[in-house]
């Protein structure tokens, strides 16, 4: 098994991963309308004898605090690996070796959505300790799930908080 980053002859196999992981294909058409806008920063495949099981994607997001000030990051989805391949650590793979990259390219935090109990183990925490909350959940109702992971050793992000984190636009769709 191999983690490598996605080149467009990969996009069949991400497409087909996507559509089996997931119960509906909107994940699929979120990661198409993405690269469409320019707006894939990061793309992962897992490929294990010649096929793509998995993939992860990164895309810009802004903060955006009360005063104005915007900081901006990257939003971790979607991630998926193929049903038959899961729990054999191949979405920790993808994640670390996407983190890894981002460090290097000076990304200061990176955000994501999903079950707290699989995005600890790799150092996220809920946003709202720092104040920091997702735009599309202005009620608060997912506020455990949406969570941030600094990426350098950098104390403070350039907004303070409370803030509210934006997605791409193609994100509203999902
Ligand atoms: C989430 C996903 C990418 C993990 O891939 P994977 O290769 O199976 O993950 P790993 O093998 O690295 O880790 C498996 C562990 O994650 C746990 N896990 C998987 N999905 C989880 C979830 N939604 N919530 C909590 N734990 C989860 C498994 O129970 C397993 O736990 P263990 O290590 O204690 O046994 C994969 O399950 C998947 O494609 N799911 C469907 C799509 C999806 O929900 N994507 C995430 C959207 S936020």
């Amino acid at each position: 098994m191999q983690i490598r980053s996605c080149d467009p002859g990969d996009h069949a196999g991400v497409d087909a991963v996507l559509k089996a992981a997931f119960p509906t294909p909107a994940e699929a058409q979120l990661v198409v309308t993405l690269r469409a806008a320019d707006a894939d920063t990061l793309e992962l495949v897992a490929e294990d004898h010649g096929r793509v099981v998995g993939a992860v994607m990164f895309s810009p997001v802004t903060a955006i605090a009360a005063n104005g000030s915007q900081a901006y990051g990257v939003g971790l989805a979607p991630v998926a690996v193929t049903p038959e391949h899961q729990k054999r650590g191949i979405g920790e793979a993808l994640i670390n070796a996407g983190l890894d990259y981002l460090r290097t390219l000076g990304v200061p935090w990176c955000v994501v959505l999903g079950d707290p109990g699989y995005y600890s183990r790799f150092g996220f925490a809920p946003a709202a300790q720092m104040d920091w909350y997702w735009s599309g959940d202005p009620e608060g109702e997912h506020a455990d799930a949406f969570q941030r992971l600094a990426l350098g050793d950098r104390p403070a992000d350039p907004a303070a908080g409370p803030c509210r984190v934006h997605y791409h636009p193609a994100f509203d769709t999902v």
